[in-house]
């Protein structure tokens, strides 16, 4: 099919079809094809648009791949300013509100309002022209926002063109995209084995995936998009909010399900509460309830202060708090030596989970809070995860209270503790200290360490208590039938966990330094030792100087990692490691045919075709490394402008010196 105008019927065609399924995929949730009949559209549709370039469009399901990586995002103003709510926290302040309208309006009868979910995600604006998406933007201050365009048309429950006919010449609609709780769950995950840093929460999770200059990034995130309004509701010829949302519908944004028509306050306080007793069980985040004036004229009557409308106000479910007695205060030895106070608390239900300890973090934030032992105290699960105690409920207090004492030794092996100036943690400073052994040994087959299955918590303690394991290289040490023999295992649970000790044995070195637990060595130090460090060898004798020439390593890094293994201890754990057959898995095959592999550069004076900084960047992508001092070491030495001693140096040492044009040649632009 060579034909031009044939291939652009058929595109037509593919594209109609894609659309059709996307809506009722993402919108209707009624899939009509499998995902492989629509992966063969898709594909076909792809292949087609590569073989005749012209044939592209902006609103093709093409675009949802992501596009060209941008420098930086350029703002928008948004026509109308997208406003911010004002908070009612009670069921008497949203009677309040009622009474203020009715008096502003000087109107006896009842008001109607739409009640929707206040969705825990990111505000976002769709400028629609003749009904194509134009331009999407954050809200940034209400104002002006920043132009997302690119990722927003990632998000497959983002329209790319209105459906049905009779469009407006522009429509801004606007309303929330977000991370579904599943959607997070599952990314996080993602990004724990690969070992990136986790997301807080699914709207750091949405907010981080939305600023991504590149979209094919976006792409890969499970963004989601409810519609909840439109920026001018008269340009669509309609009453009502209500109506509004119903076009939104037809139009092909999804709205949320949770939305209702109230007829007076009760209803709306009604729906809060049903809002509030649904919430924990739905997909997705939502801290509250949106209540809105349903008439656009009475909307228009009463119009907007400086910052929020005042036909609209935002209910907040209340943080999820209770109150419970503060037992005991238990303190636990961390890897590093870290003594933290944990509250042991009399259990309590909060927001559905039923907590029993709660971290009270070091001894200043005791004293901070002025807790004690007996103490009525409230706590709360911030974020709807780590438990912690808020505060005393200083009137019930009965003098039976008692003051928490900071341990002087460690809880374990009673050596002395040690409290650095400048930090707010308690130490046990005992190397062989058995509860950080511990701690380490959970550490390095856990989730950030080496991952090996079957040796959770759990079963370390359990080993450990039995003098099966007591430091890391009797892990491989141990034996199938031993396992198997031991209370709570069995054959199976015996010969999992040893396929999975097998499994570890060929870690990346940089998974390897992660799971050591090195202080202050964590897993983006780690990565970058292993770039410049081919083998566990050459990183055992490094000295501080070797490491602090890696370019985001310093000395704090640096002289952990040499006291680490300048410890003898330490060196015969991976001497013994070795010995049982542990094997770095060599990355080396991949930094030797880059370009720059073996070469190190140090610039001096400046560069005029780019900054330090990206010079810098092309080296290290390009396999090499970059040294900020003057050495033997350094390969090339580039003299920008006005180079100073450091190129009467270089001479000196007979190092190979270049300008900036040799190395624009040998990065690969020279012609630029
Ligand atoms: S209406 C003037 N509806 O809440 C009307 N906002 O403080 C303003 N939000 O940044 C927006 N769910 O991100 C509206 N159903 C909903 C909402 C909602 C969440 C957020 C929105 C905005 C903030 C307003």
């Amino acid at each position: 099919m060579e034909n031009l105008a044939e291939a652009k019927k058929q595109a037509a065609e593919l594209r109609r079809e894609i659309n059709r399924h996307d809506h009722q995929y993402y919108v209707l949730d009624n899939p009509e094809i499998s995902d492989g009949e629509y992966d063969r559209l898709f594909r076909e549709l792809l292949a087609l648009e590569e073989k005749f370039p012209e044939l592209a469009a902006a609103d093709s399901p093409s675009m949802r791949v992501g596009g060209a990586v941008l420098a930086g995002f350029e703002t928008v103003d948004h026509r109308i300013p997208m406003l911010s709510l004002e908070n009612a926290f009670s069921d008497q302040e949203l009677f309040d509100f009622e009474k203020k309208l009715i008096r502003y309006l000087n109107r006896e009868d009842e008001i109607d309002y739409m009640a929707e979910p206040k969705l825990d995600g990111l505000a976002v604006e769709l400028v629609y022209e003749h009904g194509l998406l134009t331009t999407g933007s954050t809200r940034g201050d209400g104002r002006t926002g920043e132009n997302i365009t690119a990722n927003l048309k990632t998000i497959q429950a983002i329209p790319l063109r209105l459906r049905g006919g009779n469009l407006p010449d522009r429509l801004e609609v606007r309303g929330e995209v977000f991370i579904s709780t599943e959607g997070f769950r599952r990314l996080n995950e993602k990004r724990l084995q690969s070992g990136e840093n986790l997301f807080a929460n699914p709207r750091n999770a949405a907010a981080g995936s939305l600023r991504q200059l590149d979209s094919k990034i976006t792409a890969a995130r499970p963004l989601d998009f409810f519609a909840y309004g439109v920026g001018d509701p008269f340009a669509l010829e309609v009453k009502s909010h209500a109506q509004v949302l119903e076009i939104l519908r037809d139009r092909g944004f999804k709205i949320n399900e949770l939305t209702r028509k109230c007829s007076s306050i009760r209803a709306v306080i009604d729906h809060f509460n049903l809002l509030a007793e649904k919430r924990h069980g739905l997909d997705y985040e939502i801290d509250g309830m949106v209540v809105k004036v349903n008439s656009l004229d009475l909307q228009a009557r009463l119009g907007s202060k400086a910052r929020s409308p005042r036909w609209a106000v935002a209910c907040k479910f209340p943080a999820v708090q209770a109150t419970t007695r503060l037992l005991d205060v238990v303190f636990n030895v961390g890897r590093t030596g870290a003594v933290t106070p944990v509250a042991l608390l009399e259990p309590v239900k909060v927001g559905g989970v039923m907590v029993s300890r709660a971290t009270l973090h070091n001894e200043d934030e005791i004293t901070r809070k002025d807790l004690k032992i007996n103490d009525r105290v409230l706590v709360q699960r911030a974020g709807d995860v780590i438990p912690e105690v808020v505060k005393p409920i200083r009137e019930k207090r009965t003098g039976h209270e008692k003051p928490i004492a900071m341990p002087r030794q460690c809880p374990k092996c009673e050596t002395e503790l040690v409290r650095k100036e400048g930090e707010a943690a308690l130490r046990c400073v005992n190397l062989q200290c058995p509860a950080q052994r511990l701690r380490a040994l959970i550490h390095f087959t856990g989730k950030s360490g080496l991952d090996i299955d079957g040796f959770g918590v759990k079963a370390m303690e359990q080993l450990f208590d039995r003098d099966l394991v007591r430091s890391i290289p009797d892990l491989y040490g141990l034996e199938q039938d031993e396992l198997a023999a031991l209370p709570g295992w069995g054959e199976k649970s015996a010969a999992n966990a040893c396929a999975a000790l097998a499994k570890s044995t060929t870690p990346s070195l940089a998974r390897l330094i992660t799971a050591l637990g090195i202080r202050y060595v964590g897993e983006v130090s780690a990565q970058l030792l292993e770039k410049s460090f081919p083998s566990l060898d050459r990183l055992v004798k490094a000295e501080q100087s070797d490491l602090e020439e890696i370019e985001g390593i310093g000395p704090q890094v640096g002289a952990s990692l040499v006291e680490f293994f300048g410890n003898p201890s330490n060196r015969e754990i991976i001497e013994r490691l070795r010995q049982q057959g542990l094997r770095i898995k060599s990355t080396a095959e991949e930094h030797t045919d880059q370009p720059l592999s073996g070469m190190i550069f140090l610039f001096t004076g400046a560069l005029r075709s780019f900054s330090r900084n990206e010079a810098k960047n092309r080296v290290k992508s390009l396999g090499g490394r970059v040294s900020s001092a003057l050495s033997r070491k350094v390969t090339h030495l580039v003299a920008g402008e006005k180079a100073g001693s450091k190129l009467a140096k270089a001479r000196d040492l007979g190092l190979a010196i270049i300008s900036e044009e040799d190395f624009k040649m040998m990065i690969g632009n020279g012609s630029r």
